[in-house]
């Protein structure tokens, strides 16, 4: 992964070795980290919407925080430094969620084995705690400890991520395919789940090199299998996941009428597809050598899991 042409990925930091942890080990820190960034941008804040603000950041399993701090640590980059990259991005994908939970989008009830703020509190509280995480998310990827023009490049990026060409164009995909009459091809679906799942896990794997300014192909590649593997075993997860561990209802896509992998190939045909997936995002990293061992096992975590 070389530098991108005309940049200085040095940029008067000093490149260091940084020690791999266990995938585990890696999680804990991403969601403590991004955690910390988060909850001090809150300081002195007590309303009713900063508190569901740090209740929507409270419980996940920090995976995108992870990507960003895991891509970093592969290019010399310590967690503090990129640290902010991955609050960033954490604040973004909460407010995704609570917005998502709102009961004109998914009206779900429980997310992260708690009830959501719509719930706790009520539709405006939650409109505005999104608002608030979605401004935060741009607040806090200006911390990132890099070049005025690297930071550019991460709000840039991050900015199309969450908008139409990412999250939200994929999420108003998903809305409209529920009461659409006719069912999605493959390939429409793929768009779907691509933007509104995989833009922002594509975002946080190829954060790192461009800290740096690094090329970014390799991650780019990783993340985009990632997500799509990510939001299968997801839809997977709503036919056969156990409500007390994946934290929020289950059995809902089918009877809100969604259009996923499960519902166009079937539970083996989606598995499949997810595990020819996660081999792609695999070989992708194959030129990084052992030093990605956490991000493949990741990668491995994604369509494994339960929760
Ligand atoms: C849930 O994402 C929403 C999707 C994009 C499918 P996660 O499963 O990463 O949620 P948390 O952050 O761990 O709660
Ligand atoms: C939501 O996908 C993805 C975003 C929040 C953008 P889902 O609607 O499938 O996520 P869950 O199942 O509610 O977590
Ligand atoms: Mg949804
Ligand atoms: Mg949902
Ligand atoms: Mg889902």
């Amino acid at each position: 992964m070389g530098p991108r042409p005309g940049s200085n990925p040095s940029k008067g930091f000093e490149r260091r070795t940084v020690d791999r942890l266990p995938l585990n080990k890696a999680l804990e820190q991403a969601r403590d980290l991004s955690a910390k960034g988060i909850l001090s941008a809150l300081t002195g804040l007590e309303s009713p919407v900063a508190q569901a603000v740090a209740h929507a950041v409270n419980g996940g399993k920090g995976l995108r925080a992870f990507l960003v701090l895991e891509s970093a640590r592969i290019h010399g980059i310590s967690p503090d430094r990129a640290a902010p990259a991955a609050a960033a991005i954490e604040a973004m994908h909460a407010y995704s969620l609570v917005h998502d939970d709102l009961p004109c989008l998914d009206n779900d009830d429980l997310r992260r084995g708690q009830p959501t703020v719509h719930v706790k509190w009520d539709e405006a509280t939650a409109i505005l705690a999104g608002d608030a995480l979605h401004s935060l998310a741009f607040q806090l990827v200006m911390d990132v400890g890099t070049s005025a023009e690297n930071k550019v490049c991460l709000s840039q990026t991050l900015a199309r991520a969450a908008g139409l060409r990412g999250m939200v164009g994929g999420q108003e995909m998903d809305i409209a395919a529920e009461t659409s009459l006719k069912q999605l091809t493959l390939g429409e679906i793929t768009t779907l789940q691509t933007g509104k799942t995989g833009a922002l896990i594509r975002w946080s794997a190829m954060a790192g090199p461009r800290i740096v300014g690094a090329e970014t192909n390799s991650l780019d590649i990783f993340g985009t299998c990632l997500g799509l593997a990510f939001q299968i075993a997801d839809d997977i997860l709503d036919i056969t996941g156990d409500v007390t561990k994946v934290g929020k209802a289950v059995g809902k896509d089918a009877v809100a009428g969604k259009a996923t992998f499960v519902s166009h190939l079937g539970l083996d045909g989606a598995r499949k597809y997810a595990h020819q997936k996660i081999d792609e995002a695999c070989m992708a990293l194959s030129e990084c050598g052992p030093d990605a061992e956490t991000l493949r096992q990741a990668a491995r975590f994604v369509i494994s899991r339960d929760t």
